[in-house]
């Protein structure tokens, strides 16, 4: 059998990592910039996260959630007390696609209503729902294609107020900061006017925090950078730091019923301790405070260097944009200078998305680098 062919693969074979590298089977060392697609939130194989799934994992790594698991709670309480999201409910599944496609289908239960507004270059996952309301008609299939949704420009405040006004909207769902798109963001009056909007509209709003979430933009929520509270945020990729984990946390506006929701392996034991150990390692070692920290370091090297010409996104969701395509210089910088980076639907944009806990000497290896591959 062979494996479906639908990631165009850089020719590198990762065998292990810890902290900020990776290395290949040759014991080639890689400086990871791009976290496995902002992922690795507290850095590869952190002592703390390793004992947490090694220890549960011999003793439970799973039951159904037909029983109680006290893990879940511990892990609501514990989201809770870092994020400051008072009174959210916690459902837990196993990705962001998954997150998101939860968080509709629940506006939907709740609003009893079906279209959902959605923005242009966002991204929000591959399943039903999900890849609906994703701005990219090269990933959705004839199938996906029968959910209403309106895609409209972010800070076109005026299209939103009249769509939602024919009062058929379950959904407004939006990225804080575009990642797969290229790190664009709103206007803060944009997003705080969309809030009042859905309120005003019996339209539930939901911050799409798959990526952004976790500490990664320099706030728990990029969310809380407005004034603004999200009747649903949806969570994966930091959370479980390579461990698949997503999910929602629900406004307590909203109220749960048996069987409105579900899932065989989310919320399962070892997922809630992978989640556990990485909260517990993002306050313990105070990666939100190094986020801001490096953020400002990064940024202020970055705008000396002349081929940069804007630098996007906030915390350690950045973007570099240059003015000429950058695949070719992420293969320098993999193949010559064995740093990862990311790319984006901009294609003038290199992405950078490291662990949480980089530090300046690594900032100083990648700049080194890009100046010398900008410079052959
Ligand atoms: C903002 C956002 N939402 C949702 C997703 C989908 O997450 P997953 O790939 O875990 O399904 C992504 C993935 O890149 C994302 O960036």
């Amino acid at each position: 059998m062979s494996v479906f062919n639908v990631y165009p693969l850089y020719e590198v074979t990762p065998v292990s990592a810890k902290g900020i590298y990776v290395y290949d089977k040759n014991n080639t060392e890689y400086l990871d910039l791009y976290g496995g697609h902002a992922v690795i939130s507290i850095g590869h194989s952190h002592p703390k996260y390793v004992e947490a799934i090694t220890n549960q994992v011999a003793k439970l790594g799973f039951y159904s959630n037909a029983v109680q698991n006290p893990l879940q709670e511990e892990l609501a309480a514990k989201i809770e007390s870092l994020s400051g999201c008072k009174d959210y409910a916690l459902f837990l599944c196993n990705s962001g696609a998954e997150a998101n496609e939860n968080a509709l289908k629940l506006a939907s239960f709740k609003t009893n209503k079906s279209r959902v507004i959605a923005f242009k270059n966002g991204f929000h996952g591959r399943t039903s729902a999900a890849v609906a309301v994703t701005d990219n008609a090269a990933i959705i299939a004839p199938i996906n294609a029968q959910q209403e949704v309106t895609i409209l420009e972010l800070n076109d405040i005026k299209s939103v107020q009249r769509e939602l006004e024919k009062g058929d909207v379950c959904a407004v769902i939006v990225e804080f900061i575009q990642g797969v798109g290229g790190l664009d963001q709103a206007n803060a009056a944009f997003f705080e006017q969309l809030d009042l909007l859905c309120k005003a509209n019996n339209t539930l709003f939901i911050a799409d925090e798959v990526q952004s979430g976790y500490g990664r933009s320099g706030k728990f929520f990029a969310f809380q950078y407005y004034k603004l509270t999200p009747d649903i945020i949806s969570i994966a990729k930091g959370m479980g730091n390579g461990f698949p984990i997503g999910g929602i946390l629900i406004h307590p506006s909203i109220e749960a019923k048996f069987g409105m929701l579900g899932t065989t392996f989310g919320g399962n034991h070892l997922a809630c301790v992978a989640g556990l150990s990485v909260l517990t390692v993002i306050e313990d070692d105070h990666l939100i405070e190094n986020v801001n920290e490096m953020s400002a370091y990064f940024i202020k090297i970055a705008n000396t260097i002349p081929q940069i010409k804007k630098t996007k996104g906030r915390g350690l969701m950045l973007g570099l944009e240059f003015d000429f395509e950058v695949a070719n210089l992420r293969k320098k910088l993999i193949y010559e200078h064995h740093i990862f980076t990311g790319g984006a639907s901009n294609k003038k944009v290199l992405r950078i998305l490291p662990p949480l806990n980089i530090d300046k000497e690594h900032i100083h290896q990648f700049f080194d680098a890009l100046v010398a591959a900008l410079d052959n």
